[in-house]
């Protein structure tokens, strides 16, 4: 049944878009502006794409982008499914096993995340070197179609380790050009390399809950992301995960978490944030 839906789900957007896609890009809550970059845009809103569900989000606009970056044909998903707002997890992972089956190779998901690591603050960005399930369920419960990929996956690299150094050195670079024209002051430590931990939502968390998640290995929480790489790793894509420090998390600072700060914290990255994002697909499409 699955595999039925994102097959029609393929089609219809290939009905739309006969580009060959490269890479899709998922972009997480308050960082959205990464499609006005694509050229030749094609926009479908999710309500017309056949078994997607709508962005019930603020900060995510509900439709897929279809253009190139550079000459690399992309997939730009401006807006995700969440496991909180009810749907079930075959309903979160059909976009990316849509573009799986478009024959999509590389998947890059970005999300706003929690940092629990006092060196790792609001603004800067960490690449996601390993992820914590802790959603509670595993996206793959249930019957297997061999046709998205083996019963038991392995898991023991989920995030492209070359990615990884292709993102670090496109942010190093980025850093060291902003310093050189005297624009540095934002981006110290601004690029850091981390374990995100995956909680369903739709709460944050407690203070005695993010000590438990530190003792446990986690530096960001955050409550995307995981499904998609799950069913990325699943299908043999490749994938990179980054997370936008949005805040500290709970217990850390003084306050409360708040999603209009999170999405604040969004646009105020969203320049460098863009820029890392068009210089991997270029790297990384070519
Ligand atoms: N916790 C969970 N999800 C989040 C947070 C957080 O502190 N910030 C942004 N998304």
């Amino acid at each position: 049944m699955s595999y039925e839906k994102a097959s029609a789900a393929a089609e219809f957007i290939r009905s739309k878009y006969s580009g060959e896609i490269k890479t899709a890009i998922v972009l997480g809550s308050g960082l959205g502006a990464f499609a006005d970059a694509v050229e030749g845009a094609v926009k479908i809103p999710y309500e017309e794409i056949p078994g997607f569900a709508r962005s019930t989000v603020v900060g995510h606009a509900g439709q897929l982008v279809l253009g190139t970056i550079d000459g690399v044909a992309v997939a730009v998903q401006q807006g995700r499914f969440h496991f909180y707002e009810g749907y079930d997890m075959e309903q979160v992972m059909l976009p990316v096993r849509s573009f799986g089956l478009l024959g999509v190779k590389n998947l890059i998901l970005t999300n706003a995340a929690g940092s629990l690591n006092s060196d790792m603050m609001p603004g800067s960005l960490m690449l996601i070197s390993d992820h914590l399930n802790c959603l509670g369920v595993n996206p793959l419960r249930g019957p297997n179609d061999e046709r998205f990929g083996p019963r038991f996956p392995d898991m023991s690299e989920v995030y492209d380790r070359e990615f990884q150094e292709i993102a670090l050195e496109e942010a190093n670079n980025i850093a060291r050009e902003r310093h050189d024209k005297g624009r540095d002051a934002e981006l110290t430590d601004f690029i850091h390399r981390g374990i995100y931990c995956a909680l369903s939502g739709p709460t944050y968390e407690t203070p005695a809950e993010i000590r438990m998640y530190r003792q446990l290995g986690a530096d960001a929480v955050g409550m995307s992301t995981v499904p998609e790489a799950i069913a990325a790793r699943h299908m043999g894509m490749r994938s990179l995960g980054i997370s936008c420090i949005t805040n500290l998390a709970a217990g850390m600072e003084e306050g409360v978490i708040d999603h209009s700060h999170v999405m604040e914290t969004g646009a105020r990255v969203a320049e460098v944030f863009n820029e890392l994002l068009r210089r991997i697909v270029i790297r990384i499409g070519k």
